[in-house]
């Protein structure tokens, strides 16, 4: 069965060459033959007979889709552009690992780029990484073609060596790549690693992959399972579909099962409550407490110039008549000035903020909710009586970004409620 395997993958690789040689000819595009035919890493495919529920988990995931990204894929192309290709291989390395590695990307567009490159980050990726040279900014040593690295000391595969490294248990190895920092000036740009460092988690030793790499929202241990079809039951498993909160490109891509848990490990994120509601001159002062409950990180985390987490607060009259509203989308999918949102704002050299983020110069603003912490919030509701509704909303980016990237409503980026509450006033 072995044999089958390799066979049937020299005849994709074979058949890809072949593909990919002739397109170039025609596209009088420099040959790259020696750089697809040397391609040490192995496509999630080859791992997915024996790691089929491993494979089936990752498919779809923001990993896999991490170049074929649209989002990204566009923004990796404006900052190509704007730094004449100071940008290429920085971006990729984090979302193109194997491109980079194999010298097929840049270019930037992926035209380069075979198969196993273009599956992101993917199985033979994360297991080929043997260290990492600190955190950030794709710091990992790999090794491709040869053992599997990872984090059982008692592994026993017919298929291929395997070797133990304690980097998988921790931390720092999601830190590798989940903590980003300008190229030029150095300034920190995705903290995630370091807001979780610094936070009550990584005290408690609880790692993002005790979150990320379980079937449900929080930690579940035990969570016995096998590991490869011919493998032993293990009291723990580690599942394989890092969610986080992107639901959007999900959809997109056609991951409805991803971008069904990733709406579940919002809404299991925060808490919204009403702490004080006070009455003077007939206006009505609610004081909002948002709760980060179920991040390890700040809330939002990640690529935080473009996230949107916002308050929208309606009121009602006795007789159901809105008299407030704050934070309600307007017909073009803009937040109306005014609006509570927890993001972080970056200006350019002329002060100019910017979600191109490799403009960045200085962060102007953060204004998140930190892991197990909080935010309160006050809102003047211009009568004595009625009722209240608060919504804590998320959304991956903000409407008019999208917009200036791609044209006018190419993409409608949806947002999704991930906690609220309602009170009589
Ligand atoms: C022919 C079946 C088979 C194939 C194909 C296969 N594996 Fe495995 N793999 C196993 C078995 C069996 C184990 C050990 C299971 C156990 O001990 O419970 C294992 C263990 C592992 C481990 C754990 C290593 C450690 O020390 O923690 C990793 C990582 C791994 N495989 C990655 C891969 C990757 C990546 C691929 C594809 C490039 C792949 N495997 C292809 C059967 C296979
Ligand atoms: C983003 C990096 C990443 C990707 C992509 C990835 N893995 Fe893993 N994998 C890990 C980490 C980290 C662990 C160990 C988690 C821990 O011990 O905390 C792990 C554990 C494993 C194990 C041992 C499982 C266990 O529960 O002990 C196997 C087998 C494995 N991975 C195979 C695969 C296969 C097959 C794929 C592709 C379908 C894949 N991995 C994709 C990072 C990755
Ligand atoms: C080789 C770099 C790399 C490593 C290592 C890595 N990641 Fe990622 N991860 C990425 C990139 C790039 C994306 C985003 C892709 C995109 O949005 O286009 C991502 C996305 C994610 C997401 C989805 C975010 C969302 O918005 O839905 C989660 C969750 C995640 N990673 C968790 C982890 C965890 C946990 C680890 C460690 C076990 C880890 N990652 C290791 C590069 C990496
Ligand atoms: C206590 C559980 C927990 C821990 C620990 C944790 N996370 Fe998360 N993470 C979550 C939850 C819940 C979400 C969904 C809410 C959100 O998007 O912030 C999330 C979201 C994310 C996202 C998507 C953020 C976005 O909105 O784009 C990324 C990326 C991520 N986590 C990476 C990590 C990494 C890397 C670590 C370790 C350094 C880590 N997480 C530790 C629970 C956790
Ligand atoms: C050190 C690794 C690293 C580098 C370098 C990096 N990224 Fe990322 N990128 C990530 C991770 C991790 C995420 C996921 C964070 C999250 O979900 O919020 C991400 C998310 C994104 C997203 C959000 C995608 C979505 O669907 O929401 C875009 C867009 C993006 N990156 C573009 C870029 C561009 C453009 C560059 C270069 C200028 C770049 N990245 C450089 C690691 C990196």
């Amino acid at each position: 069965m072995n044999k089958k395997i390799l066979g049937l993958v020299f005849l994709m690789i074979f058949l890809f060459i072949a593909g990919c040689g002739s397109k170039e000819v025609e596209d009088k595009v420099p040959v790259k033959e020696e750089k697809l035919a040397v391609n040490p890493f192995s496509p999630a495919t080859d791992c997915s007979f024996c790691h089929n529920q491993f494979y089936n988990e990752w498919r779809g995931t923001m990993h896999n889709l991490a170049f074929t990204d649209p989002f990204y894929a566009k923004m990796a192309e404006v900052a190509s552009r704007e730094t004449e290709g100071l940008t290429d291989k920085y971006c990729a390395n984090c979302h193109i690992p194997i491109g980079v590695h194999t010298g097929q990307v840049p270019p930037v567009d992926g035209s380069g780029a075979d198969t196993i490159s273009l599956e992101g980050v993917s199985c033979d990726f994360c297991h080929a990484v043997e260290g990492a040279k600190g955190i950030g900014n794709g710091s990992f040593i790999v090794n491709p073609g040869g053992a599997k690295y990872g984090n059982l000391a008692d592994a026993d595969s017919p298929m291929h060596k395997t070797v133990y490294v304690e980097l998988f248990k921790k931390a720092e190895f999601c830190g590798m790549c989940h903590s980003v920092s300008h190229p030029t000036n150095g300034l920190p740009l995705e903290t995630t690693y370091e807001e979780w460092k610094n936070g009550p988690y990584a005290k408690e030793g609880i790692v993002c992959q005790d979150c990320h790499m379980t079937p449900t929202p929080g930690v579940k241990k035990p969570n016995p399972g096998k590991v490869a079809r011919q493998g032993r039951e293990r009291n723990h498993i580690y599942t394989h579909t890092f969610v986080g909160g992107n639901f959007w490109i999900t959809e997109i891509m056609g991951a409805k099962e991803v971008a069904k848990l990733a709406r579940e490990r919002l809404q299991a994120a925060a808490k919204v409550e009403i702490v004080n509601v006070t009455k003077q001159g007939g206006m009505t002062k609610i004081k909002v407490r948002v709760s980060n409950v179920g991040a390890g990180h700040y809330l939002p985390t990640g690529l935080t110039e473009s996230r949107q987490l916002w308050l929208e607060v309606t009121a009602y009259d006795g007789n159901g008549r809105e008299v407030y509203s704050s934070g309600k989308l307007d017909q073009d999918g803009m937040l109306p000035e005014g609006t509570v949102i927890y993001h972080t704002e970056v200006v350019d050299e002329s002060g100019q903020v910017t979600e191109k983020f490799w403009r960045a110069t200085k962060i102007l603003k953060d204004y998140r909710i930190p892991p197990k912490g909080y935010r309160e919030e006050e809102f003047t509701i211009p009568n004595s009586s009625g009722s209240v509704i608060v919504k804590l909303n998320y959304r991956s980016a903000n409407q008019a970004f999208l917009d200036e990237l791609f044209g006018e409503r190419k993409y409608t980026v949806p947002y999704l409620t991930i906690a609220q509450t309602r009170k009589k006033y």
